[in-house]
């Protein structure tokens, strides 16, 4: 472990400008540690400690941070392939482990430019490599599910192929980057829908259907009990629905009106409530590509915000639908914010009907309650769990996006108190 060293503050002012940082307002970042590992020579990957927070960055050259930089991605993606080893300055290791079928090709590595919370870069025409950027220490719910699903070839997610990660001289691990194969000619679900609904937005809904049948079948794979972690499917039990049903009621962002419809959704629901498996955890168009062979799903975090329990406990699968059928409200939204030809009015419904559809087609019916108007009761009180975390989340971030999560609350209201 190093000291501070003399660009240390350009080094934190740099830090407080990333999507990924964690700000505090008005706090300026102390960087309070710093773990250097050497990957190859004049490039390391480096542990940074601020207040609760630990981050990852790649040092190389000059810069603050090289994750982006063509050639480092690749060495990194090499040291990864090839199970490599280093010591680090505070005694801990970097371990990189393969398990992929094939190394990584040749190709030149690309970032992949969509920095959401991570930084992905396109390694060797093969490969994805994902510099985690906020890590901690624990089991890593990415690696936990990439591993388990390596054991259903035919879900519709890209293989884990390797990860690096750092382990301590105390044994703790902390799971620092992932390697995926990557999907040929990948089109981004969030972008594939917004140019549908410029284009031919009826066209899109036999996609939706497929997605429906994607996500039904990653739930399949989800459900199966593996050798380690918290997979495999128990009961859904009454105590978690209401304890969930409480969260919402209690929420300050869950509008009076909307009370009636949570008791309802949990009276009707009664003691049907399906299963609970490891879900996705952070379903959206956003999550999800179409490659040569469909749909695929990507970006198995969770909620970046959550702790490393919650996002590897066991749930209903209605929450992954839950999710992605609110992407579609936000779809229908972004598509008129940007100037869009008006939707007819009954797109988002029919873009949830033929999602559902082929969820529903294609689920395994065990993992949902029994009884389909239970199911619906569950899916509304997700739903509305879901659109009450995003009206707090707009009013706090994009006050001018409030109004999308507003209207869904209502149509939410509409369909399920008549
Ligand atoms: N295996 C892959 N094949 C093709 N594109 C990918 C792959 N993995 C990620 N991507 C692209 O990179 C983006 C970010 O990946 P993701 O895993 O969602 O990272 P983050 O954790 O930063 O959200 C995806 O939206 C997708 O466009
Ligand atoms: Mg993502």
């Amino acid at each position: 472990m190093t000291a501070a060293s003399a660009s240390t503050p350009r080094l934190e002012r740099w830090l407080a400008e990333q999507r990924w940082f964690a700000r505090t307002d008005g706090v300026e970042p102390t960087i309070a540690a710093t773990v250097r590992a050497p990957v190859k020579r004049g490039t390391s990957v480096v542990v940074l400690t601020v207040g609760d927070h630990r981050y990852q960055l790649i040092e190389s050259g000059g810069g603050p941070d090289a994750a982006n930089d063509p050639a480092v991605g690749g060495a990194l993606a090499r040291f990864v392939a090839a199970s490599g080893r280093a010591l680090a300055d505070d005694g801990s290791e970097l371990r990189g482990r393969w398990i992929g079928a094939k190394a990584p090709g040749r190709a030149a590595a690309r970032p992949l430019g969509a920095e959401q919370s991570n930084t992905s870069i396109a390694v060797g025409g093969s490969h994805v490599l994902k510099v985690l950027r906020r890590v901690s220490t624990g089991v890593h719910p990415e690696l936990e599910v990439g591993a388990h699903l390596a054991g259903s070839p035919d879900a519709p997610v890209a293989q884990l192929a390797g990860w690096y990660d750092l382990v301590g001289r105390d044994g703790s691990v902390t799971t620092l980057g992932l390697v995926h194969e990557l999907v040929p000619g990948a089109l981004d679900g969030w972008g594939l829908v917004l140019s549908a609904l410029a284009a031919d937005p009826g066209g899109v809904l036999a996609r939706l259907r497929d997605l429906g049948v994607a996500v039904a079948q990653l739930h399949g794979a989800l459900a199966l009990p593996g050798d380690g972690g918290t997979f495999g499917v128990e009961p859904l039990a009454g105590t978690a629905v209401w304890a969930l049903a409480d969260r919402v009621l209690s929420d300050p962002s869950t509008p009076p009106r909307a009370h009636g419809a949570i008791a309802h959704a949990v009276e009707g629901l009664g003691d049907d409530a399906g299963a609970a498996i490891r879900t996705h955890g952070d379903l959206h168009l956003g999550q999800t590509v179409v490659g040569p062979d469909g749909w695929v799903i990507l970006d198995f975090e969770g909620e970046p915000a959550r702790s490393l329990d919650e996002r590897r406990a066991r749930t209903s699968p209605l929450r992954d639908v839950a999710g992605m059928l609110r992407s579609f409200s936000y779809a229908a939204a972004a598509h008129e914010r940007a100037g869009g030809r008006p939707l007819s009015a009954g797109w988002e419904a029919g873009a949830r009907a033929a999602f559902l559809d082929g969820y529903l087609a294609t689920v395994d019916p065990g993992l949902l309650p029994r009884s389909m108007a239970a199911a619906r009761h569950l899916l509304t009180l997700l739903e509305l769990e879901k659109v009450v975390y995003e009206l707090a989340y707009e009013r706090a971030h994009r006050p001018d996006w409030v109004a999308i999560p507003a209207r869904g609350l209502d149509q939410l209201l509409d369909r399920t108190v008549r």
